[in-house]
């Protein structure tokens, strides 16, 4: 273990199997329709890696720089399009990843982009989603783990830019958070 993590809260083993589980729900859904996965850089990167070699469907693939912590332990409360890649997203199903959902303000803002965008329809899947009551988005579509409400790293998620390479998700040690 990575000498900064307090704890381990899902290990490698335990995402895998549930990625497993998530395809073949999203499998069934997407099936016979034109689909287009964008995945949230850059904390997504690790999670829509794994997840989609179990999802052997036709589809396109975007990647989608966004921004609402700015490196820190809380949301920003804005929600940031740091590039201008607007691909075509007329007719499309579009399934939108990111790897957690905490306010849920992430997942509104770019839902409500990719439908100007044209999107048929948007489904919304998350690796983690915070335990907590929210007045945007309540709850993904497709989601791998329900957390408390705990800052996470590990897996994609990142403590100033550090930790997204870890293969599982962990909590880091107070004393790190704080120095
Ligand atoms: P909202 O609040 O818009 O947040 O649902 C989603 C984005 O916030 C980041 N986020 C976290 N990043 N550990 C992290 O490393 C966390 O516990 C955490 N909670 C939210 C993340 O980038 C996500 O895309």
């Amino acid at each position: 273990m990575h000498e900064d993590i307090e704890k381990v809260l899902i290990d490698e083993d335990v995402i895998r199997r549930r990625l497993v589980v998530l395809a073949e729900r999203i499998i069934a859904d997407f099936e016979g329709k034109p689909m287009v996965a964008v995945a949230l850089l850059k904390g997504a990167v690790l999670f829509v890696a794994d997840l989609i070699r179990h999802i052997p469907l036709p589809m396109e693939f975007e990647l989608l720089n966004v921004s609402s912590y700015h490196g820190g332990l809380k949301s920003s409360g804005e929600v940031l399009f740091l590039d201008n890649h607007q691909p075509d997203l007329h007719g499309k199903h579009v399934l939108l990843l990111d790897d957690i959902l905490d306010t849920g303000l992430t997942m509104e803002a770019v839902t409500k982009k990719l439908k100007d965008q044209g999107a048929e329809d948007v489904k919304t899947c998350v690796l983690l989603a915070k335990d907590i009551p929210r007045d945007t988005v309540k709850e993904a579509d497709y989601t791998g783990f329900v957390i408390a409400n705990e800052f996470v790293v590990g897996y994609g998620l990142d403590y100033q830019d550090r930790y997204r390479n870890l293969p599982y998700v962990g909590i880091l040690k107070e004393e790190v958070i704080s120095s």
